[in-house]
């Protein structure tokens, strides 16, 4: 017998429209909602002795990671798992890629092999872009370069309604290195959208130099903006894209603009922490604020996988095998 669920996600939400799911400026409003909403009942699922749904029973999901990646590329795979997809795991490691093998042949393989759906993550911005024009293939971005990240936003986004109720009207500071982060330029995007307000918080070394242009408040301040946050989102520093010296030192920056017990005590009462991972524990923030009650870091894992489900079923669900 079929359950509740299964009828409301047999029924794919009219206009949901997601062909490929790029940035987040490509969503409007409705989208948004429509992809949180759907993510609800997936969560909901998770709960359940039994996790799995047969929605995308027959189609594939190949995850293609140039990047490396724990969180993002296993929450993928757990999600179109728990739709009953088949699901292929392919990194430029040990593949033909190492041989020298373009983007555009990797992908023309994997078309010629009939994959339904791409997820891709690439040191390249743009990459997954390019990648749609030459698959049929619905494409995914799991990150490229320091462009976007897409479901870590929506993921954000789900974990911070779940919390509050709503989205509209909270103050959310973003903080850190946001010149090097997707996931800062993708959730900046998507809270605008859902009507949240935003602060940009860090060193004008880690600020880019757009960031004038994004609809935001802009603090290089950190101390004065944590008691009208509601949701404080710590961005990890990432050493690894920075080509020069952005920052003093790791102890400077932790000063400057961590969050530790102290900073923590001036947040008002209902304020949370999140953070997208991987945390570099003791730079962003200190132990005590990372395993705090009101730190969302755990939800924001949890709810991924909710998310993405709901971003392959709104993409593969309704179509025909
Ligand atoms: C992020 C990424 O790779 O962009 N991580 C993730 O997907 N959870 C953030 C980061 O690496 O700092």
């Amino acid at each position: 017998m079929m359950t509740q669920d299964q009828i409301a996600l047999d029924e794919r939400p009219a206009g949901a429209g997601l062909s490929h799911l790029l940035d987040v400026d490509a969503l409007g409003a409705d989208q948004i909602t429509a992809i949180l909403d759907a993510a609800r009942t997936f969560q909901q699922l998770a709960a359940r002795p039994i996790k799995k749904v047969p929605t995308l029973r027959g189609r594939t999901v190949c995850n293609l990671f140039f990047e490396d990646s724990t969180r993002t590329r296993v929450s993928f795979e757990i999600a179109a798992k728990r739709l009953s997809a088949d699901v292929l795991n392919f990194s430029a490691k040990g593949s033909s890629v190492s041989k020298g093998e373009s983007l555009k042949d990797t992908a023309l393989t994997l078309q010629a092999m009939g994959v339904d759906a791409i997820v891709v993550r690439h040191h390249a911005a743009g990459a997954p872009h390019q990648l749609t024009r030459w698959v049929d293939a619905h494409v995914l971005n799991a990150g490229d370069g320091r462009h976007q990240h897409p479901t870590q936003a929506l993921l954000d986004l789900f974990t911070i309604r779940e919390h509050f109720g709503q989205l509209d009207g909270l103050h959310v500071a973003v903080i850190g290195d946001v010149l090097h982060s997707r996931v800062a330029r993708s959730l900046v995007q998507g809270l605008r959208t859902m009507s949240a307000g935003v602060t940009v918080v860090g060193p004008p070394t880690l600020l880019p130099l757009a960031v004038g242009q994004w609809d935001v408040d802009v603090s290089h301040d950190l101390d004065p903006v944590l008691g009208k946050a509601d949701v404080v989102y710590l961005l990890r520093v990432q050493h690894e894209r920075m080509s020069e010296q952005f920052i003093p030192s790791v102890r400077e920056y932790a000063r400057l603009w961590g969050m530790d017990g102290r900073r923590l005590r001036r947040l008002s009462e209902h304020a949370v922490i999140m953070h997208p991972g991987p945390m570099n524990r003791g730079v962003e923030l200190t132990a005590d604020v990372a395993d705090a009650p009101n730190a969302l870091i755990a939800r924001q894992v949890a709810n991924g996988v909710a998310v993405r489900m709901s971003c392959l079923y709104l993409m593969l669900g309704g179509e025909r095998a």
